[in-house]
């Protein structure tokens, strides 16, 4: 899940490779670093921690050059430091890597038996020193990088420059996204087409085990020895970097963009006059699908989980939820007359990927909800469900969340009618309580001072609950996660009703319980739950509307009063005020709100 980049072209490239870097530091900000190379000598620049760190390194020693690649990492084999920054380089090679080489310490200790010293703890550096190896053995770099394709296992895109070679940047891709940019009389590659964006729009995606050749006017591209053709395609990304607006992070701006957002995906799935939903044309059958199985990772995992709740209740289809790590490698046989759904927000995400490529294997069709379509999940699957979120910046996820949401609930409906269990008037009163979100989301957004109120008192403590029944589970998971990856408050998600069964014992005065509870046919049971909490002391924080909070009395620690909608969609609404009391916790605690420490925006290796 490091970003990388390589140009060769007429101008200074250090400058345009930070620029380059800027837009792929969503995918690791543990080091970075640019090598370029002029005269047949490669020249390197590298610093620990942020991208900002690097720019001042290259301020006070500029690198000159007209070719070069760079790299923003998230670290896998190394600590975070200088020393293990890319670009790992010997005097013939330098080299960027993206993922991990699976039999790095077979190669270090063979080349190293070859007189090679290695200087940094990461798997990447033998790809530097088995490249120079060939190098120095008389290949040419073309066939030093065939050789090296045979002998590296896992999962690697790169980025590589020849001392020797000033006309050409080598990169090749294997499990890891890699993409080729066209310019004029230059040449580009990168992690995805977003950090190639201010430079060219015509992008060609290098598949499984390609590796290509780029000169200043054109690229040349093999798999397993032989020359292979890859569409160029326009993009249509942006080259504008996004701002922060009027906000003082990502996330809040983010946060604040969901009624948007929300009404764009309505838009895009729903017919507002008719209240009826329309679907894309898709590769199965809807009312003849005998099983779901919805597949992806962590937030976006938790969006299938409350979507498996929306198919079983309202649609009647038997849905298998799994978290992609798992599934891919627990051999799950699968039915011939299911199919498989992936949630990902990058369309990167290597296991969820992974779990894609298993049930393609099986013979089922692929149904991608995704933000980004332009992804390699996107080209991989039979039908992309585009949500309409934009670009998602900060790390923790907020808006591709509650549009993947929304996306869910419309595909819910669209499978109840077309298996006949909803009729139109029921379509048409789902519908409804859908397009009244981006409105009752205003609502609660104006909550926000007194959400951060109760925010600061949080803070304050070092373990949180989160309770809910139903569709609210999920979304007290999610509040956990939420609060944990950006406040670094550990947090626990349960299921209300599990609650007597082990966790009521971590309970006092110390720990908050923050109860997510909409007026719905699961009230009373939450309610209930509520009680032997506070009887043994618990501060709760109680999320519910009117009904819910009159029914309560003034017994909890605080409550928001969120606006009454249809059950059916309060999973959708009740995922604000979680995301703001998780936000303005990590404000109060002074973290690195857009940068959480030890993520990553992209996954993409496992
Ligand atoms: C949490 C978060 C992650 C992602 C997960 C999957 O806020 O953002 O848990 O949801 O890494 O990423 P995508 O959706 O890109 O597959």
């Amino acid at each position: 899940m490091c970003g990388i980049v390589g140009i060769i072209g007429k101008a200074e490239v250090a400058p345009l490779l930070f620029d380059g870097l800027k837009r792929l530091e969503y995918r690791g900000y543990d080091s970075a670093g640019i090598a370029t190379l002029k005269d047949g000598r490669i020249d390197r620049r590298r610093a620990e921690g942020k991208l900002g760190n690097l720019g001042a390194v290259l301020q006070a020693q500029p690198l000159a050059g007209t070719i070069g690649i760079g790299h923003t990492r998230w670290a896998t084999h190394g600590r975070p430091s200088e020393n293990n920054a890319h670009p790992h380089a010997t005097d013939k090679v330098a080299i960027v890597h993206n993922g991990i080489i699976e039999n790095f310490q077979e190669l270090r200790d063979e080349l190293g038996s070859l007189g090679k010293k290695f200087t940094t703890d990461t798997d990447t550096e033998v790809v530097a020193h088995l490249l120079t190896h060939y190098v120095e053995h008389g290949h040419s770099p073309e066939q030093a990088m065939e050789r090296a394709m045979g002998r590296l296992h896992g999962a690697f895109s790169l980025a590589i420059l020849f001392a020797d070679r000033p006309d050409i940047i080598v990169g090749a891709r294997r499990g890891s996204p890699l993409a080729i940019g066209f310019g004029d009389g230059e040449m580009f590659l990168g992690s995805d087409a977003m950090a190639l964006a201010p430079f060219t729009n015509r992008i060609c995606y290098l598949e499984e085990d390609d590796w290509a050749v780029l000169s200043m006017d054109g690229a040349t591209i093999y798999n397993d020895g032989r020359r292979v053709n890859r569409e160029i395609v326009q993009t249509a990304l942006s080259g504008a970097l996004i701002g922060k607006g009027n906000h003082r992070h990502f996330m809040m701006k983010e946060i604040a963009e969901q009624p948007t957002v929300i009404g764009d995906t309505l838009q895009a799935f729903m017919n507002p006059l008719e209240r009826r939903i329309q679907l894309p044309d898709l590769p199965v059958d809807l009312a003849g699908l005998s099983r779901l199985t919805i597949v992806a990772c962590g937030t976006a995992s938790l969006a299938g989980h409350v979507a498996k709740y929306w198919l079983e209740s309202v649609a009647r289809l038997p849905v298998e939820l799994d978290v992609a790590s798992e599934f891919r490698y627990r051999q799950a046989p699968m039915d011939p007359d299911g199919a498989l759904m992936v949630i990902s927000q990058s369309g990167e995400t290597a296991d969820t990927l992974a779990a894609l490529r298993y049930a393609k294997s099986l013979g089922q069709k692929v149904l991608a909800v995704l933000n980004v379509p332009e992804s390699t999940i996107g080209r991989e699957s039979d039908v992309v469900l585009h949500t309409l979120a934009g670009p998602e910046i900060g790390v923790a996820s907020t808006k591709a969340f509650t549009t993947q949401l929304v996306l869910l609930a419309c595909f819910a409906i669209a499978v109840a009618r077309a298996r006949g269990v909803i009729d139109a008037a029921r379509e048409a009163e789902l519908s409804s309580a859908l397009t009244e979100l981006p409105a009752r989301i205003a609502e609660v957004l104006n909550h926000d001072v007194h959400i951060r109120e109760i925010a600061l008192k949080v803070a304050e403590a070092r373990d949180v609950l989160f309770l809910g029944r139903g569709t609210s589970y999920p979304i007290a998971l999610e509040g956990a996660l939420k609060l944990k990856e950006i406040s670094y408050i550990h947090a626990e998600g349960y299921a209300a009703g599990e609650m007597k069964h082990g966790p009521i014992a971590l309970i006092d005065e110390n720990v908050p319980v923050i109860v997510v509870a909409p007026s719905d046919e699961l009230f009373d049971k939450t309610f209930s739950n509520l009680q032997e909490v506070m009887a043994r002391g618990g501060r709760v924080v109680f999320l519910s509307d009117a009904d819910g909070i009159r029914k309560l009395g003034g017994q909890a620690m605080a409550a928001v009063e969120l606006p009454r909608v249809d059950p059916f969609v309060a999973p959708i609404l009740y995922t604000i005020p979680v995301q703001l009391l998780a936000y303005h916790a990590a404000v109060a605690k002074g973290t690195d709100v857009d940068q959480p420490r030890n993520l990553a925006k992209s996954v993409t290796v496992e």
